[in-house]
């Protein structure tokens, strides 16, 4: 193979510029999990005019939210940038990925590694709502800051990469349900993000994701053959 190879910003950009794809994307009829699943690409132009008002993002959040989680203690935090000016910060710190300021907002999907703190919160609503006995309540909050207090960062960190990436998931499929488009992105620094956006230190950034109103689907995703990532059982020695 040629020694060829781009920058990142060159590569996070040159999608763009080979997509030959006219049309804009699907509008569901049928918002069918199975339809939702299927439709659903990563979108990298967005119609810059196209405003999504608070209310419906939060909508879109509170959908997201009903994921799954480690212990159930919703490690994600959300920050959601939809103000120009801020956009037009990250858009550097993101390699100039057009969509940052293009799409309606952008959700940086962080994950708290110190979540486990409002495990008595969480476990009192569910015990409040006659979910869970009292006591059983208190010896599952004890177990989780035995656990998690004392978990090192490293563990903390992959849980809440976990717990986001779920979330970030549910997200998209959200949006997409609801006539929106997405793209998630790793492409930008994280130090950087983190820095300039002042984060709270004990969050950790596990992705940004781009929502708006799509004006060219994308590429058509191509997948590798199921037999090619499925084992059954176990793998052969
Ligand atoms: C963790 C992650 C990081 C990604 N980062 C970027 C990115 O920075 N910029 C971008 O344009 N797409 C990014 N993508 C989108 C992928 O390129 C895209 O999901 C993949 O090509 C499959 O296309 P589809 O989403 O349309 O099915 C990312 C996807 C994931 C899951």
């Amino acid at each position: 193979m040629a020694n060829q190879t781009m920058t990142k910003e060159e590569y996070l950009n040159k999608v763009k510029e080979i997509d030959t794809t006219k049309e804009a994307p699907k509008e569901l009829d049928n918002t069918d999990f199975l339809t939702v699943a299927k439709e659903r690409r990563s979108v990298r132009q967005y119609d810059p005019e196209f405003k999504i008002d608070r209310k419906e993002i939060e909508e879109l959040l509170e959908t997201a939210t009903l994921a799954p989680s480690s212990s159930n203690l919703q490690s994600w935090r959300f920050l959601v940038i939809d103000e120009l000016e801020e956009k037009e910060r990250l858009l550097p710190i993101a390699n100039n990925q057009q969509q940052i300021v293009d799409a309606s907002a952008v959700i940086a999907v962080l994950g708290d590694k110190k979540a486990y703190e409002k495990a008595d919160q969480i476990y009192s609503q569910i015990a409040e709502k006659g979910n869970m006995p009292e006591d059983v309540k208190t010896m599952y909050v004890n177990s989780i800051f035995d656990n998690y207090g004392n978990f090192s960062d490293e563990r903390l960190s992959k849980i809440a990469h976990i717990d986001g990436g779920i979330v970030a998931m549910q997200f998209m499929l959200a949006a997409k349900a609801k006539g929106y488009d997405t793209v998630p992105m790793g492409g930008y620094d994280e130090e950087k993000f983190l820095e300039a956006f002042n984060v709270p230190e004990q969050y950790t950034s596990v992705m940004l994701l781009s929502l708006g109103k799509g004006t060219k689907a994308g590429f058509q995703k191509t997948r590798l053959p199921l037999e090619e990532v499925v084992e059954w059982n176990r793998y052969e020695k």
